[in-house]
């Protein structure tokens, strides 16, 4: 089968209730989503997987929740005040706003004209005023962060001293991060509020570089290890011109999202990046001594973020490699990966979502056969009593078992679980696995255990 469309998955997430359009009762809100029942445990779970595999899995990694809402100098003299911008131009025939690196020919894609604006900066940072003052009191004036590394940056002698940790070392962040985008869309590929997976890792200038290629190979392989497919996964050498400002060398990891363009360099885009960000940032944000001028170089911060080793007795500021993913691209991916259809003995074809068992919103679906015999009924909700301390499971007695089986194919129900009427003497129940269909009989006492050897790793 040829890969979905996102058009495809947008259908099935409406559908099935993993994302639904925002605001949909007063007209929406462009590209702004909402997760469901479904969405919110499959984004959960992409959540998990990450900071098992990022913090609890190793042991020099520190995990943080740092404000969306911080000092207006943090983006000042991050330089994203000057800098985080894209290139704005307006079609003067239809008013269209459109970012002019996205232009491959020049004309405006709403209406093929050629007659533009020239180009200006437009700060892709949300604005906003705390406190009760005027709106125009520049004082007031905040943004909401548009990337959660910065709030790690300033924290790094916080960490640094109540963990004390030695270099190298990396704190990770999940957390929302929101930018007024141009042009957002293609659902939640790109959208205005978004939520990231951080983590900065502080080591030694000289070792950044084998760090940073060490990164990139893991964060390939983590995304292999959740179940997409390698061959829908490629790295991106970033070219010098593309570099951001802080940027020494990126690699970003791309996924095909885009299988139906024609153009195959524009199937893929950016589902990571992973970032040497040289010194940039502790430096920029520390207290530095004066220049020869007398002149500080930031004159507002009250800290210096240098790192004193004490083997080599030499301060300096620590190098930073840093993978920074999206959860809602990651989900994306997962579902364009997992989505695949199969024809059944009757000529009618299912939709049956593969995602990776650690993945899958609901682990273990328990059905009764015939829902109008108590006993039936009884067993199957003791025995989804039973599952919920180890598993997401549900228990689902609206339909015939054909139709309950096709509801959990579709969305990625690893195992059904069936009590028949035999069940009540025999004490065992029908297993049926999502992918292969086939069906095995097994003692209810020992479901979980053969449940938990069946599951894929990780989950
Ligand atoms: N701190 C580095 C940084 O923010 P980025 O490449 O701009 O780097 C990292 O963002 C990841 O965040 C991207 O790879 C993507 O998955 C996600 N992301 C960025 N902008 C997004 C948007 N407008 N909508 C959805 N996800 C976004």
């Amino acid at each position: 089968m040829s890969a979905p469309n996102i058009e495809t998955i947008v259908s099935l997430a409406k559908r099935r209730g993993f994302v639904y359009p925002s605001s949909e009762i007063y007209g929406g809100l462009g590209s702004a989503w909402d997760y469901g029942p479904l969405g919110v445990e499959l984004a959960n779970n992409v959540r998990a997987a990450w900071w098992r595999w990022m913090v609890y899995e190793r042991d020099d990694i520190e995990g943080l929740d740092s404000s969306i809402i911080l000092n207006r100098r943090v983006w000042k003299y991050s330089g994203h005040e000057e800098t985080f911008t894209d290139p704005l131009v307006d079609c003067r025939e239809c008013k269209t706003r459109l970012r002019a690196d996205k232009l491959d020919d020049g004309k405006c894609p709403n209406c093929g004209s050629k007659n533009l604006t020239e180009p200006r900066p437009f700060n892709l940072m949300f604005q906003t005023h705390v406190g009760a003052t005027a709106e125009d009191d520049p004082d007031a004036l905040v943004y909401l962060r548009p990337e959660t590394a910065q709030g790690i940056f300033i924290n790094f002698l916080n960490v640094l001293n109540t963990s004390r940790r030695k270099l190298p070392f990396g704190v990770a962040q999940i957390g929302k991060s929101f930018r007024n985008e141009v042009t957002p869309g293609n659902f939640i590929f790109r959208t205005r509020e978004f939520e990231q997976m951080e983590m900065e890792y502080f080591v030694r200038p000289g070792e950044d570089e084998q760090a940073h290629q060490e990164w990139v190979d893991a964060c390939h392989q983590w995304f292999q290890d959740i179940g997409i497919s390698r061959d829908n996964l490629r790295l991106y050498e970033q070219p010098k011109a593309e570099l951001a400002h802080y940027a020494k060398r990126t690699v970003d990891i791309q996924y095909r999202f885009f299988p139906e363009r024609e153009d195959q360099e524009r199937n893929w885009d950016e589902l990571m990046g992973i970032a040497n960000r040289t010194d940039f940032d502790l430096r920029t944000h520390s207290k530095k001594p004066e220049d020869a001028e007398g002149k500080r170089l930031n004159s507002d911060s009250t800290e210096d973020l240098s790192y004193f080793d004490e083997q080599t007795k030499q301060r300096f500021y620590p190098y930073v490699i840093e993978p920074a993913a999206g959860v809602n691209r990651t989900v994306l991916a997962l579902l364009m990966d997992a989505y695949s259809e199969k024809t059944n003995d009757k000529g009618e074809t299912r939709v049956i979502l593969k995602l990776h068992h650690s993945m899958a919103p609901i682990k273990v679906a328990v059905l009764p056969l015939a829902k109008n015999k108590p006993e039936i009924v009884g067993m199957a909700k003791a025995i989804k009593r039973s599952m919920q301390p180890l598993v997401r499971a549900v228990y689902d007695d609206t339909g015939g078992i054909g139709k309950l089986y096709a509801r959990q194919d579709e969305i990625g129900t690893p195992f059904c679980v069936t009590v028949d009427h035999q069940s009540l003497e025999d004490e065992a129940v029908t297993v049926r696995d999502r992918d292969t269909w086939e069906q095995e009989r097994v003692k209810v006492s020992d479901l979980p255990t053969y449940l938990l050897q069946r599951f894929s790793p990780g989950t």
